[in-house]
């Protein structure tokens, strides 16, 4: 087999062989292939795209291309979740203790922030002494002693999306329906779930920014899971504006603290509800949606999610007195109001140019190698259909460097759009693809 007749075969719209796919995978990962038929190949996918065979077989490559968890000796139906990544996407904090009291197992790898994205990673390193360094043996007895676990996926899982992954970024070849799908079902099936929920992100600070391309990369995920095996639903959510009020690390965590003390913002709460009831619904502890969502608002009534957080936080080697007093938590040294120069309705707040603003600020990454900065941010007092009058502050920017955070804060207003009205209904959720 010549990687030069795959990469013709594919510009000429033809469907590969599972051996061709087998052939590239395997090579480029060993470093038999080089960047640049690489390159090439990935191009051609672009352009001529993958179908649903296809892209499963590039999905189990990756798969095969590295170490696979073996999680049988998690009692119950293991359920993962994942986001395609937002702003402000504080979820995974809340939904997996809320789900873990509810009596679901929840064995959880997480990655870091890139980007104008977060990472849950980053965001639970704001509690003193948190690690998520746990050997697999650790990792199982935790979740089997106490419901949940959290590790960050070793270069071992799936080596070969961290290769392709890196090349597509300087290739111009993320955004393309068959490589995204593959690129997350391979890490998470590698990570071992019975069962894959799927927080699909559409809008402005989402890969998808039309519903119809959204849709599509969630059904992909969900045809890709059904024929490995792994039951897999995927949510189609709201990412036109930030996802509750708080950006950045410590910041979002002192927010899922107040929504798991029953305080969270609607949106939140809502995408929490439709993630958490069909978790709730694959590890067969509820019939239905409406049941899932009234377990989960129980556990946050009765306190047990919050108990839930506490013993999670605390197997892990994190201060849990930060749970009980979130002004331990450090803070910015300069807080930035920004206030509206016109009375109007918030029509728009952009979703990707803030998470930019707050990454500038230090919230975030721009390379892998980069350091963050646990306390800067941004809390929004508005979010979009708010009415609002002139001088009235929408948002605050935490900074710990004065010339940047006046410098965010000036950038911040420009993209809080105040018009004189608002007609639009965006919905939270979109829809929910089985
Ligand atoms: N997230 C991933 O893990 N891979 C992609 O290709 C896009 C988003």
């Amino acid at each position: 087999m010549r990687m030069y007749d795959i990469i013709l075969k594919k510009r000429r719209g033809e469907e590969l062989k599972t051996a061709e796919i087998n052939f590239f995978v395997e090579g480029y990962t060993k470093g038999g292939i080089q960047d640049y038929q690489a390159s090439a190949l990935l191009m051609a996918i672009f352009f001529q795209k993958m179908n649903k065979r296809e892209t499963s077989d590039l999905t189990m490559a990756m798969v095969r291309s590295g170490d696979q968890l073996n999680l049988n000796k998690i009692n119950g139906v293991k359920v993962d979740k994942h986001s395609t990544g937002g702003v402000g996407d504080s979820v995974s904090l809340v939904l997996a203790p809320m789900v873990a009291a509810c009596g679901v197992p929840v064995a959880k790898m997480s990655g870091r922030g890139l980007g104008h994205t977060g990472g849950t990673i980053d965001k639970l390193e704001a509690f003193k002494g948190f690690s998520v360094d746990l050997s697999e043996k650790q990792f199982i007895k935790n979740v089997n002693e106490i419901g949940i676990a959290l590790a960050a996926q070793t270069g071992k899982l799936v080596p070969a999306d961290k290769k392709l992954y890196a090349l597509r970024d300087v290739t111009a070849t993320v955004d393309n329906m068959s490589l995204i799908a593959s690129s997350i079902m391979s890490k998470k099936i590698a990570s071992g779930a019975d069962a894959i929920v799927l927080d699909v992100k559409v809008g402005d600070g989402a890969f998808m920014k039309t519903f119809e391309d959204a849709k599509a990369l969630a059904e992909e995920m969900v045809s890709i899971g059904k024929n490995v095996g792994r039951d897999t639903v995927a949510v189609i959510s709201d990412m036109d504006q930030p996802l509750g009020f708080a950006i950045g690390n410590s910041l979002e965590v002192i927010e899922a603290i107040n929504t798991l003390k029953g305080n969270g913002p609607k949106d939140l709460m809502e995408l929490v509800l439709t993630l958490g009831s069909n978790m709730l619904i694959l590890g067969k502890k509820v019939e239905n949606e409406e049941e899932g969502r009234k377990l989960l608002l129980q556990v946050i009534k009765d306190g047990s999610a919050l108990e839930k957080l506490r013993s999670f936080v605390k197997a892990q080697g994190g201060d849990v007195s930060y749970i009980d007093n979130t002004e331990l938590f450090p803070k910015a040294k300069y807080k930035i109001e920004v206030k509206a120069k016109k009375a109007g309705v918030i029509s728009k707040i952009h979703a990707e140019a803030v998470g930019i603003i707050a990454m500038q600020l230090g919230a975030g990454r721009e390379t892998q190698e980069s350091s963050i900065d646990l306390c800067v941010g941004i809390i929004f007092n508005r979010k979009r259909g708010d009415k609002v009058n002139k001088e009235e502050i929408l948002a605050i920017v935490y900074a710990n460097n004065e010339e940047k955070g006046n410098l965010a804060a000036e950038n911040l207003l420009n993209e809080i759009i105040i018009s004189n009205s608002y007609e639009e209904k965006i919905p939270i959720i979109y829809g929910v693809i089985k």
